[in-house]
């Protein structure tokens, strides 16, 4: 696993079951109508890819990127877009696809942002989400798991750009971060 890891929190064949499950709620929840997902990078490449091919229908994908500023601190809520959607979304039904919410700033925005954009219905799946972390309250539609308030990395998350390539979840070692 490696001296920077202290434990895996998921394993792969978790995430790949839970995906399957999502990926079988949301087939029924959208049968007839037109999906976009949309993916926030970096975070989210692992789950789009592995929930897409998990989908029976048929649906259509875009990117956006984000990045909070402002003091230097991660979520403060002011968000910036470094990539919007190629997509106009007015009238699509969307589902944004997150890997982890966490104080659940990025998402709040997001959803006010699209929102804003006249979606026949906006909606979210997300992998993980850490309840004891969140400082605004999301309506969230699909999620994966609800994980204890520790530093996670792997399966896109990273901890300055590493470790994204993770198959699973796993904690960091507080070493590794100063902790
Ligand atoms: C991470 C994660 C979510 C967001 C959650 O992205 O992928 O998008 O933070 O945090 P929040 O709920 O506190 O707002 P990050 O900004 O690190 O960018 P990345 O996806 O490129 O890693
Ligand atoms: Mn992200
Ligand atoms: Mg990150």
């Amino acid at each position: 696993m490696g001296a920077d890891l202290e434990k895996v929190l998921i394993a792969k064949e978790d995430i790949d079951a839970k995906l399957v499950e999502l990926a079988a709620e949301i087939d029924r929840d959208y049968a007839g109508k037109d999906l976009l997902i949309v993916g926030v990078l970096k975070g989210a490449v692992m789950v789009m890819a592995d929930l897409a091919r998990a989908l029976s229908s048929n649906v259509t994908m875009d990117w956006m990127a984000v990045s909070s500023y402002g003091a230097g601190t991660k979520s403060s809520g002011v968000v910036r877009i470094l990539k919007d959607l190629d997509t106009d979304i007015a009238g699509r039904h969307v589902l944004i696809v997150e890997d982890i919410i966490d104080s659940g700033l990025t998402l709040s925005w997001l959803i006010s942002n699209l929102g804003s954009r006249g979606p026949a219905s906006l909606e979210v799946c997300t992998l993980l989400r850490k309840p004891d972390a969140a400082k605004v309250r999301i309506d969230v539609k699909y999620t994966g798991f609800d994980i204890p308030n520790e530093f996670v990395v792997g399966y896109g998350l990273d901890y300055s750009e590493k470790y994204r390539n993770l198959p699973f979840v796993g904690t960091l070692a507080p070493h590794v971060y100063g902790g």
